[in-house]
């Protein structure tokens, strides 16, 4: 009877049948490069998030190359305004003129590279929320920012995304940006949407270097509460039936579960989103000698993809992949 035991020895310690048995891989095209990119003259560290920078737009050239030589497909843009940029309408984010539009133009003019675009207004509204509000109740307004990101996903698409990746959580926001840009004929225009997007305690490092942080209240009325298992698929349904290429479960490791879930529901690409909280803790562990960081992003990585997603987005995707 100790023969299956030593079967599975065997599967351990044998390099060929170690091999054979392995059927979760992580190759380039399983990520996407998330980077931020502001219109000033040089690179910004940013202090919460060791090793990722601001990068100026006059160097996304040449990172971009940089993500192109890993082989990685795809990045996911933030463009990050000028302070005097930001108001209370996130009208810099409509303009063909404005900095958003800029960087995305600049980074398009790198061939054979899809570019995606964070498309929100808090990096834009002077009070850093995700929608634009009615002053009185100090509440989001759902409707009047759907019009604002139909219409700066055609700016940003004429700039020249292939991708726009909506994150705000807006009802009905999908639709409205897939209509906006039908309108205007940018067919082939996809759209990531932020579907699954947990109200997180790990987003902090993010609102660090986006600028982007609320100066009153929090995200609770627009994200979802990760005490509800029931709202997941009807999240999903409603992004698929509105037209989503491709949907997000974030943050990540907290959430394999949900990947799994969701997996079994629909058959479009999906993204995880390690954030910058997430990435944080394990460099900072790394830099206090508790684990090695590049084994633990590795090993969280697999996890990732064993749950069943496609698309990693991580900060450490390129560093990853470089030290390969
Ligand atoms: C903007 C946005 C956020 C993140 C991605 N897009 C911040 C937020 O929702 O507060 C977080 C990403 C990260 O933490 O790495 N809506």
């Amino acid at each position: 009877m100790q023969y299956p035991l030593l079967r599975l020895r065997r599967f351990r310690k044998n390099d060929t049948i170690r091999k054979a048995m392995r059927d979760i891989s992580i190759r380039p095209e399983n990520f996407i490069q998330p980077l931020f990119v502001h219109p000033g003259d040089e690179d910004q560290e940013i202090p919460t998030l060791p090793g990722v920078k601001r990068i100026s737009i006059k160097n996304v050239k040449s990172y971009l190359e940089r993500v192109k030589n890993a082989k990685i497909p795809s990045v996911l843009i933030f463009p990050i305004p000028h302070d005097k940029e930001k108001d209370k309408s996130a009208s810099v984010c409509v303009d063909p003129n404005g900095s958003p539009a800029e960087i995305i133009s600049k980074a398009a003019e790198v061939k054979d590279l899809n570019i995606m675009v964070d498309l929100c207004l808090c990096p834009y509204t002077d009070h850093g929320h995700c929608g634009l509000i009615n002053e009185k109740k100090e509440e989001i307004e759902n409707d009047s920012t759907l019009e604002i990101l139909g219409k700066s996903a055609v700016t940003l698409a004429k700039a020249g995304a292939d991708w726009v990746a909506p994150s705000g959580m807006m009802d009905g926001m999908v639709k409205y940006i897939r209509q906006y840009l039908d309108d205007e004929n940018l067919i082939d225009t996809a759209i990531m949407s932020y579907s699954i997007k947990f109200a997180s305690g790990f987003y902090g490092p993010f609102r660090d270097a986006a600028h982007s942080s609320p100066s009153f209240s929090d995200r609770k009325t627009y994200q979802m509460d990760y005490a509800s298992e029931k709202q997941i698929s009807l999240e999903l349904e409603q992004d698929i039936q509105e037209g989503a290429d491709a949907v997000m479960v974030k943050p990540s490791l907290m959430y394999l579960d949900v990947i799994q879930k969701i997996k079994g529901l629909c058959d479009l690409p999906i993204a995880a989103y390690q954030v910058s909280g997430e990435y944080a803790m394990i460099k900072a562990a790394h830099e206090k000698n508790l684990v090695n960081e590049r084994e633990a992003f590795e090993e969280i990585m697999y996890a990732l993809r064993r749950a069943g997603t496609d698309w990693i987005i991580s900060y450490y995707a390129l560093e990853y992949l470089e030290g390969l």
